[in-house]
């Protein structure tokens, strides 16, 4: 059945999940206090860069099932389900900062329609949806968990393909009203209490950081023993139990949720009395693979890095996104530039000087000019337009011979066949 849909926010979690409601049939109305943004969805064009969300975004506009709006109050007073999908950044102690998700809240009360159910969906501390429903004045308005499980970059497609919807709320027929708008999706669906499916969320993703802190570990090993991680990758995922996805060693892993999640999960630990040692060796195990990336470009420039051009391949977190917070190559070209070298860049998504890239970095236009005078190629971004570089141009222009590969995507054949020493992860 259709529902009426609000959204609150539309950054990466609020658009995708505001675009799909209304692909799914719902009648959406998606809210931000940002009037340019606002506008610019009004006209048709996307805010972020996300693959199919210009589809969707037509799609429903066109279908008159989706609408963008600056003023809450009028948009939430017929709304069936509103969805909360504002910022929560972390805090300095690591803990989730809850004041935007309050602010709205209470912002919204007021102007709720009658037995309307208040989705998070951003991801909260566990205990949101409770301590929430505490400073409710008005008693038919209920809080539910949904978390979202979309990877920037394909959260379309896990947004309509999902491995299952979470609902938690203590009042089964609110959680059952949020769980039927993705009835057309025909997903298994787990229905719990707020707190356990909060925690799925931080668990779900504390489990795949710590996966690949893991298999980022049996890299360093196997270069250590002459083994080679992308075969003892496919050895290990052919293991059922282990899965095939997310064993792919890398530079360290990033984005906008693992590290905020998986500092926040020992923040909550902490707080109720538990150390939870593993998840921070996890966390910290990740920053050795940003000093061990850093380490291999020093050496493979000979040992120091002052005045050494360095062409770095690849800004953003991981490839098909431009978001560059906690991006894993700006860790790696922090640790380079403090050593001295000279950072020349290409990213596809990147142009130039822009909030959250640090200074000094040299933007290029191409991956070859990226190369121009570098004595090492560091891969840090798994864009496929690197796999199309064809070795001889960048022979060309580049004066050192060596690539840290860090996402072992080059072909290595193809690099040696034309002169250079291809050094990957775990390989
Ligand atoms: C992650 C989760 O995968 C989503 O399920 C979750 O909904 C989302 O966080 C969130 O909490 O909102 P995302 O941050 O978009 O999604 O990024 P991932 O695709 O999971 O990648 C995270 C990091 O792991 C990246 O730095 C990536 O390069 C790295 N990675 C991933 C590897 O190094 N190797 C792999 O095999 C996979």
């Amino acid at each position: 059945m259709n529902a009426r849909v609000g959204v609150i926010g539309t950054g990466y979690v609020g658009l995708s999940t505001g675009v799909c409601m209304a692909h799914l049939g719902h009648d959406v109305v998606c809210v931000d206090l940002d009037a340019a943004k606002i506008e610019k969805l009004q006209r048709g064009q996307a805010t972020i860069v996300e693959h199919r969300l210009d589809e969707l975004l037509f799609e429903g506009m066109e279908a008159g099932r989706l609408r963008f709006t600056t003023d809450a109050a009028t948009a939430v007073a017929d709304r069936d389900v509103v969805f909360l999908c504002v910022q929560t950044p972390q805090g300095d102690d690591g803990a989730a900062d809850m004041r935007h998700v309050h602010a709205a809240l209470a912002g919204l009360e007021p102007h709720l329609k009658a037995g309307a159910v208040v989705v998070n969906k951003s991801t909260v501390p566990v205990g949101s949806a409770r301590s929430m429903t505490r400073t409710l004045t008005r008693t038919d308005i209920r809080i539910a968990s949904n978390p979202e499980f979309l990877r920037e970059g394909t959260a379309i497609d896990d947004f309509l393909s999902p491995d299952r919807v979470v609902v938690g709320c203590d009042d089964l027929a609110a959680a059952e009203k949020v769980a039927a708008l993705y009835a057309p999706l025909g997903a298994t669906t787990l229905i719990t209490g707020p707190e356990t499916s909060e925690t799925i969320k931080y668990a779900a993703n504390a489990f795949l950081a710590t996966k690949l802190s893991f298999v980022n570990a049996i890299a360093t090993l196997c270069e250590q023993v002459g083994a080679d991680m992308v075969d003892v990758a496919k050895g290990m995922g052919y293991d059922r139990r282990i899965g095939a996805d997310f064993l792919k060693p890398g530079p360290g892993w990033g984005g906008s949720c693992f590290p905020k999640d998986s500092r926040a999960l020992v923040h909550i630990a902490d707080q109720h009395g538990y150390s939870f040692d593993l998840l921070r060796s996890v966390i910290e195990s990740n920053d050795q693979q940003f000093d061990r990336m850093a380490a291999k470009v020093r050496s493979a420039a000979g040992g120091s890095l002052h005045g050494v051009t360095v062409a770095v391949w690849g800004l953003t977190f991981k490839a098909g996104t431009d978001d560059l917070r906690d991006s894993p190559s700006l860790e790696i070209v922090q640790r380079l530039q403090a050593d001295g070298a000279i950072i020349r860049a290409y990213d596809p998504t990147v142009t130039g000087p822009r909030p959250g890239l640090p200074d000094g970095i040299q933007c290029c236009e191409t991956s070859v000019q990226a190369c121009d005078g570098a004595a090492v190629l560091a891969v840090l971004t798994e864009w496929p337009t690197f796999t199309r570089v064809r070795p001889d141009d960048v022979a060309a222009v580049m004066p050192g011979r060596t690539i840290v590969d860090g996402r072992n995507l080059l072909d290595r054949e193809a690099w040696t066949h034309a002169g250079f020493r291809h050094l990957g992860v775990g390989r």
